[in-house]
């Protein structure tokens, strides 16, 4: 069966298809370099762009992999949660697609689709584990879930304000680094040798598994203030000693988190790692670390697969799809903020698209 997966939730406009839950080829415009100008997402101009760019990279994927829009069997867009007027540019055109050529469509949550993505290895033998712990760190959201299946999330926490990725960037932003910053503060920190102090773990002391990044965010510009450390600050072992210890404290605390959610659910030991922020060389290994203590797994998708992207979205499309799961033309895009209806029907019940 061929999948095609349609992301555009934010800001990048990726397609792509599997066949039977492999990759067969992959198109992405990403926007980052028109919303750097202006030091975070614009929703508006974010949505111009997908409607600009959706058609001709719809083409260029037919191209790459040598099918016909006929070859299609199965269309999964991404249907939320993201910016509404990008979700909608996706989903028309997703739900064009199933009406003119006559192919079921399935709506999938991007959270899970980011958690799923660790099936997509080529070098695994596609078989998910369950039940699992699921940790999403992305630009937009941090957040842990319960995984019974692939369909079956309960979230255990929630970050209460800023997501670990927009806390890089906006901490790289008051450095002066180009956003998104998460991947340079990274490599900074791997240059350095020792952190240049320690910064608090935020938001430990608690019986939750809920985040809360803006204190540490606060802390770490006050810190960087401080010690007179900026982007182009000439003694760059400084800014690399500054990364390392901000790099430290998110992951400190992710670790701790994922650690308490694993007391608590002890039938689970498997982790799955997601989203952009998993592509953290310091948070992959403390959570490997945490992991390996517990005679548990660790389990995070390629980098290539870690951001935005639509293998995934095609991939967890399928999968439910394989679970007789699937949408009517009906269903709608959900923005960020409200929760997700678990609406699919079943493939035997649907025998019309309508
Ligand atoms: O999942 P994603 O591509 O988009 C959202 O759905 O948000 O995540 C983007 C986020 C950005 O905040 C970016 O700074 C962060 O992922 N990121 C990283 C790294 N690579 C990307 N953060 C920390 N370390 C990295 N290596
Ligand atoms: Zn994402």
């Amino acid at each position: 069966m061929i999948c095609l997966g349609i992301e555009t939730s934010c800001d990048e406009t990726a397609l792509a298809l599997t066949r039977q839950g492999r990759l067969l080829a992959a198109v992405l415009a990403s926007q980052i370099d028109l919303h750097a100008i202006f030091g975070g997402v614009v929703p508006e101009l974010a949505s111009r762009e997908h409607q600009r760019f959706i058609g001709p990279l719809f083409d260029e994927l037919l191209r790459r992999a040598q099918i016909c829009p006929q070859d299609i069997d199965l269309i999964a867009v991404t249907r939320g949660p993201g910016l509404l007027g990008s979700l909608l540019i996706g989903t028309a055109f997703a739900k064009g697609l199933a009406l003119s050529l006559g192919k079921p469509i399935i709506g999938v949550n991007h959270l899970h689709a980011h958690l799923l993505a660790a099936g997509l290895d080529p070098n695994r033998d596609q078989r998910l584990e369950f039940p699992a712990l699921g940790l999403v760190v992305s630009g937009g959201h941090t957040e842990i879930y319960r995984m019974d299946s692939p369909w079956q999330f309960s979230r255990l926490g929630r970050t209460l304000d800023d997501a670990a990725g927009e806390t890089f960037d906006k901490v790289g932003h008051a450095l002066g680094l180009p956003y998104p910053a998460g991947r340079a503060l990274n490599e900074l920190a791997q240059k350095a040798l020792s952190p240049i102090a320690s910064l608090p773990r935020p938001y430990i002391d608690n019986d939750n598994l809920d985040f809360s990044f803006s204190g540490l965010k606060t802390a770490a510009i006050n810190l960087a203030h401080e010690f007179g450390i900026s982007a182009t600050v000439k003694e760059q072992n400084k800014l690399a000693s500054f990364s390392l210890a901000f790099n430290e404290a998110i992951a400190c605390t992710l670790r701790e988190k994922t650690k308490r959610a694993l007391n608590r659910h002890p039938d689970i030991s498997t982790l799955y790692l997601a989203g952009g922020v998993a592509a953290n060389s310091i948070i992959r290994a403390e959570l490997t670390d945490l992991m390996r203590n517990r005679k548990g797994s660790m389990f995070a998708p390629d980098l290539s697969l870690c951001g935005d992207n639509a293998a995934m979205i095609a991939y967890a499309g399928w999968l439910l799809h394989k679970h007789g799961m699937r949408h009517n033309l009906d269903f709608e895009a959900i923005p960020r903020g409200r929760p997700i209806p678990d609406d699919f029907i079943s493939c035997s019940s649907a025998d019309n698209l309508r």
